[in-house]
């Protein structure tokens, strides 16, 4: 077979099929299929697309590019326990996965979260977990396995092990133009779900302006082919359509986000601890821990409030090596004020997201090292009315650095004079048959 044949059809519209797919795959990872034609070829994708079943095959190819998490087998580890995940396509101060893994734990289900770090102005869960003093997430399979086995939940980095296709591809296509590809993003996403060894996963797909995806349209599509894909490779998914118009929650930043998952782990209500029950509870029925949503929500409340969600983080949060102290610290606080009263209309998530990054909160380039102190809480919605000189957010950094930022953010959100809406959290959901 000849790469430039395949690279060839695929600009010409054509479709691969399975045996080209593996080879541009397998070749590419032994290094006989060079930089240079995977780059050509993330384009040709880029540009006219693939069908769902080559989709599944280039999903496919790139999971066997490398080792499947072991299931236990009734020895030396414990008694097998449906295995769930949930994966969000990344948000401003999204930070559902902390309460979601250890809650998913203490409802009998297992949790392997493989999870990535942050790089531009959407945060990475690791980096968040690594503002706990000690906190560890690269550890080797068995490692995991004994954690897993233990604390029902993990959340750490992908070991090399796991498609190393898509670790080299994914690489390529940030420099290259090609991340804004729904059959890329789909094999890249699942690939490595699918290593996990899972029973069945959520898909978070976020629509808005904070998000990956910025229009419903875009996310209707990606989130449609993770469906069909997932369930075409065996892996039962579901897929949400949630509000990224403005941060999920308060907290943005890395140790300012793990203090407002402790407060929900804790108890406190608000639209994050609202999400992840959902989230939840779409997992509990499709493994039969639950018969309905409703039972499912009045479970995973249970959890939360009688302080079990919050043991089983601080359990893992040990076997990973960290030592937790609540609140982690912060850097020092400034308020911004409302400029005048008003109802929150809008905000520019991307200036709220862009101060964390330029603060040290988050990285410009891959390796950049992060300050872990630095964030912001925000402390509205959309729609919340406030008064004139009422702080709308705070910010945490260095005061040789507040002025500047202070401006950036000041200008960040709108207030109006008229009353405004709240904006609904939950737009669509696809592949759920019948939970309610
Ligand atoms: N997240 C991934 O893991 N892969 C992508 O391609 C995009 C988002």
């Amino acid at each position: 077979m000849l790469v430039t044949a395949l690279l060839r059809k695929k600009r010409d519209g054509g479709t691969l099929q399975r045996d080209e797919i593996e080879f541009l795959i397998d070749g590419y990872c032994r290094g006989d299929v060079t930089e240079y034609q995977m780059s050509a070829f993330a384009m040709a994708v880029a540009i006219r697309g693939m069908d769902p079943g080559e989709t599944a095959t280039l999903t496919r190819a790139m999971l066997a590019s490398g080792k499947l998490l072991q299931r236990p087998d009734g020895g030396e580890l414990k008694t097998e326990r449906p295995r769930v995940d949930k994966h969000s396509t990344g948000g401003l101060g999204d930070k559902v996965s902390l309460i979601l893994a250890p809650l998913l734990a203490v409802c009998d289900l297992d949790v392997p979260m493989i999870s990535g770090r942050g790089l531009g102005s959407t945060g990475g869960t690791l980096d968040k977990l690594e503002s706990i003093a000690g906190f560890q997430t690269h550890f080797e399979a068995d490692q995991l396995d004994r954690i897993l086995a233990d604390c029902g939940v993990f959340i750490a980095g992908a070991t090399q092990h796991i498609a190393p296709a898509d670790q080299k591809l994914y690489a390529l296509r940030d420099v290259t133009a090609t991340v804004e590809s729904v059959p890329l993003i789909t094999a890249s996403i699942l690939s490595k779900k699918l290593a996990a060894n899972l029973d069945a996963l959520v898909m978070d797909v976020k629509v808005g302006d904070a998000g990956f995806m910025k229009t419903p349209e875009r996310a209707l599509e990606l989130a449609k082919s993770l469906v069909s894909v997932g369930g075409q490779a065996g892996l039962p998914t579901t897929a949400w359509l949630t509000d990224m118009d403005q941060p999920l929650g308060e907290a943005v930043g890395n140790a300012i986000e793990v203090n407002e998952s402790v407060e929900i782990l804790r108890g406190a209500g608000g639209p994050v601890r609202d999400l992840t029950i959902e989230l939840c509870a779409d997992l509990l029925v499709r493994t039969n821990v639950a018969d309905d949503m409703e039972s499912a929500r009045a479970m995973l409340a249970q959890r939360i409030d009688s302080g079990l969600a919050m043991e089983r983080f601080e359990r893992m949060v040990a076997a990973q090596g960290g030592k937790l102290t609540q609140p982690l610290p912060l850097a020092a606080s400034h308020p911004i004020l409302a400029p005048r009263q008003g109802y929150l209309s809008h905000f520019d998530c991307a200036a709220i997201g862009d101060s964390v990054v330029c603060l040290g909160g988050g990285r410009r380039k891959v390796g950049d090292r992060i300050d872990h102190q630095v964030g912001i809480r925000v402390h509205g919605r959309v729609g919340d009315f406030f008064e004139k000189s009422q702080p709308v957010m705070t910010l945490h950094c260095s005061v040789t650095q507040a002025d500047e930022y202070i401006k950036v953010l000041a200008d960040s959100f709108d207030l109006s004079s008229e009353r405004v809406e709240s904006r609904p959290l939950v737009l669509e959901r696809l592949g759920i048959p019948s939970l309610e």
